[in-house]
């Protein structure tokens, strides 16, 4: 009688909550509607780019933006998107929404003094698919290096 009041699955529902306070769940929860790209940054960017952190371009910074932001809207946000060397794919949290990071991106860039295109539907697809063809690119020549 007293095992069936103790369910050893019971156990669960006190551990789950201890486990977060302890640091297992680190992605904060984000709104159903979309963020700002500044909302973006302060929740998700701002954690490498605030200070540069593992060779992240710091945000506010002009001379490090400014040749990112010659390469364009498409390079940036389908870098962003899809992850480029040591910047994870949507900067480590996939559940933002790919126009949420684009507007991060936009956000990013007009902090060093650039203006792009506000984010739309249609030109997030077209920077998500430039990103993809050069991750892809990327993985076929790191596979060949290795042959
Ligand atoms: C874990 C650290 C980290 C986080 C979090 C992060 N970045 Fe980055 N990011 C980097 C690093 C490192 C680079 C430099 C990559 C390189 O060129 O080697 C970078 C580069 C970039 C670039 C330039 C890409 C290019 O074409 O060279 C953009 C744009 C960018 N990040 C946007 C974002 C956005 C938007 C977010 C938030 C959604 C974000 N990053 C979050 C580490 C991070």
């Amino acid at each position: 009688m007293p095992y069936k009041l103790f369910h050893p699955a019971l156990l669960l529902l006190f551990l789950a909550p201890i486990c977060n306070a302890l640091g297992g769940e680190k992605t904060p929860a984000f709104g159903k509607a979309p963020m700002s790209g500044e909302q973006v940054y302060k929740a998700v960017c701002v954690t490498c780019h605030a200070h540069g952190l593992a060779g992240a371009p710091k945000a506010g910074n002009r001379p490090s933006w400014a040749p990112l932001i010659t390469e364009g809207y498409d390079d940036l946000v389908g870098s962003a998107l899809t992850g480029v060397r040591m910047m994870p794919p949507k900067g480590g949290a996939p559940e933002l929404y790919d126009i949420e990071v684009a507007r991060a991106v936009v956000y990013m860039v007009s902090l060093a003094g650039g203006k792009f295109p506000e984010p739309t539907e249609a030109n997030v697809r077209a920077a998500r698919a430039d990103g993809e063809k050069r991750h892809l690119e990327r993985l076929k020549k790191a596979a060949a290096a290795r042959q």
